[in-house]
């Protein structure tokens, strides 16, 4: 099948590669010169696992990459539109970016096309989009809209694409609904799964993928609805961590107890300073609108909004209540992206703590493992970027854990009490077993468990600093 991929990041480039990996031929479009430049050179503009080996595999082959949109659509027989919706300045999703593509592209449907929303939409987005492409004198007999959200995680991007827990494809016709299947047919007919060259299975896979085929609207508001239910669930376990900070209970406790309820499920139960990155932000936000503008006033969402933003707070002032004062501070930073496994910081709660803490006059040295270049584009030189967790630990009166990536929960705390100043930890991720902490002599705080000191006994246990 002859693909175009109309945007070129971390949802666009992704699936773009695992289509031609999945044996079609594929543009991806984009308007971003220098991101073209990049890609048609061989680099990879973002970090993803697997990515690289699938651009080298299909490069120049089944993937080419181009800002001719037009051209790509006339050798396409579906349009995948993966352009970016970000947050308006009222909280809406700005469609204008998923228009504009509209709007161009209606000059070429030359046979009979489907034009596939894979951004993240509004409901009714796919009827904007037709009525646009039909005002721009497209006939009606040649085209449909179809919706194909996409439930890829950054940091197992590729993975995610290639064996989802489920397809969702919503068309209003026949015709759109079968050109879907075939794209997706290596997938669901289990036959990408058997090559020897496919992408390594990961544990949970459900292979064949499972497709679920719905009306469009449904499939657009399964996408809104999914991710609003998923940081629902963050900030569910967040408000536990909380009463649990109060009372003295454990988390993590807590948490296991609940997700081994199988109507629950363990995941998305890890507490932390809240989620992030350019998708549950503005998803949940524009849900929120998108209730409003139908009728419904969906208050549950502004509580998981409200109980996000508040888990950062908290944090901050855990940083305060360790060390007094932060004007002068030294503080290691370790994290810096939205999680684990990527280099996006759009929203991440890191990026907005390091902010937070440089306003109240703290020196920050920080080290991620992939996202300080982005970073340096925003902050600058208004903190220092470390080579090694070890390298931004040295000399700091406190060490902060941000982001989860892997190699912070596996540090070498004999030689990270040595390099700080104070032996303090505050983890806003949970990575480290407090018992353990203190027994390297760290004074450890993490989210919804009991502070623990150099010897074991938690800070909840000393009245006036002396054991109760
Ligand atoms: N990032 C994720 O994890 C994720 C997951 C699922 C869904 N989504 C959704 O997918 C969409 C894309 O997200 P992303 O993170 O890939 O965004 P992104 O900002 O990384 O990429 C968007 C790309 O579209 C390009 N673009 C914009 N206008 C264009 C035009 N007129 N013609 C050609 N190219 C154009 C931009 O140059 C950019 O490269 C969003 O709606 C997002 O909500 C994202």
């Amino acid at each position: 099948m002859r693909i175009a991929v109309v945007g070129s990041g971390y949802v666009g480039l992704v699936a773009g590669a695992c289509f031609a990996d999945m044996g079609h031929d594929v543009v991806v479009v984009d308007n971003d010169q220098n991101k073209l430049a990049a890609l048609k050179n061989g680099q990879v503009p973002i970090h993803e696992n697997f990515l690289p080996e699938l651009l080298s595999r299909h490069r120049g082959q089944r993937l080419q990459f181009s800002d001719d949109l037009q051209g790509a659509v006339r050798q396409s027989a579906a349009i995948f539109v993966a352009v970016g919706t970000p947050p308006t300045e009222s909280g809406e999703a700005d469609l204008s970016y998923v228009e504009s593509v509209a709007r161009e592209l209606s000059g070429a449907v030359d046979g009979y096309k489907v034009v596939v929303e894979k951004s993240t939409v509004p409901v009714y987005t796919s009827e904007w989009v037709r009525k646009i492409i039909l005002r721009n004198g497209t006939d009606p007999e040649k085209f449909d809209v179809a919706s194909n959200p996409e439930f890829l995680r950054e940091g197992s991007a590729v993975t995610d694409f290639l064996f989802p827990d489920r397809i969702v494809i919503g068309c209003d016709s026949h015709r759109a609904a079968e050109v879907l299947r075939e794209i997706y047919l290596p997938l669901t007919s289990g036959q990408y799964y058997e090559r020897v060259d496919a992408i390594p299975q990961p544990d949970r896979a459900s292979i064949p993928a499972p497709i679920i085929v719905t009306s469009t609207k449904s499939a657009e508001l399964i996408k809104h609805a999914s991710n609003a239910f998923l940081a629902m669930k963050i900030s569910f376990i967040n408000a536990v961590a909380s009463v649990c900070e109060s009372v003295g209970a454990d988390v993590s406790q807590v948490a296991h107890g609940i997700g081994t309820d199988s109507r629950i499920g363990p995941r998305f139960l890890s507490p932390g300073i809240g989620y992030g990155g350019s998708c549950f932000p503005k998803d949940v936000m524009a849900f929120r609108i998108v209730a409003r503008e139908c009728g419904y006033e969906f208050r549950l969402l502004d509580e998981i909004m409200h109980i996000n933003e508040d888990q950062r707070q908290r944090f901050l002032r855990k940083v305060r209540n360790a060390l007094w004062t932060l004007r002068g501070k030294r503080l290691a930073v370790l994290g810096l992206a939205f999680k684990g496994g990527t280099d996006d910081i759009r929203e991440s709660p890191a990026l907005l703590i390091v902010q937070a803490l440089l306003q109240e006059g703290s020196k920050i040295t920080a080290y991620d493992p992939a996202a300080m270049e982005r970073v340096r584009e925003t902050l600058g030189s208004s903190i220092t970027y470390a080579n090694s967790a070890y390298e931004a630990a040295h000399g700091a009166d406190a060490l902060l854990l941000l982001t989860e990536w892997e190699e912070f929960a596996n540090l070498d705390l004999k030689r990270l009490r040595q390099e700080l100043k104070y032996a303090i930890v505050i983890d806003g991720r949970n990575l480290y077993d407090p018992e353990v902490m203190s027994a390297h002599g760290i004074t450890y705080y993490s989210v919804g468990r009991p502070a623990c000191l150099p010897d074991g006994v938690p800070a909840a246990a000393l009245k006036n600093g002396k054991k109760a």
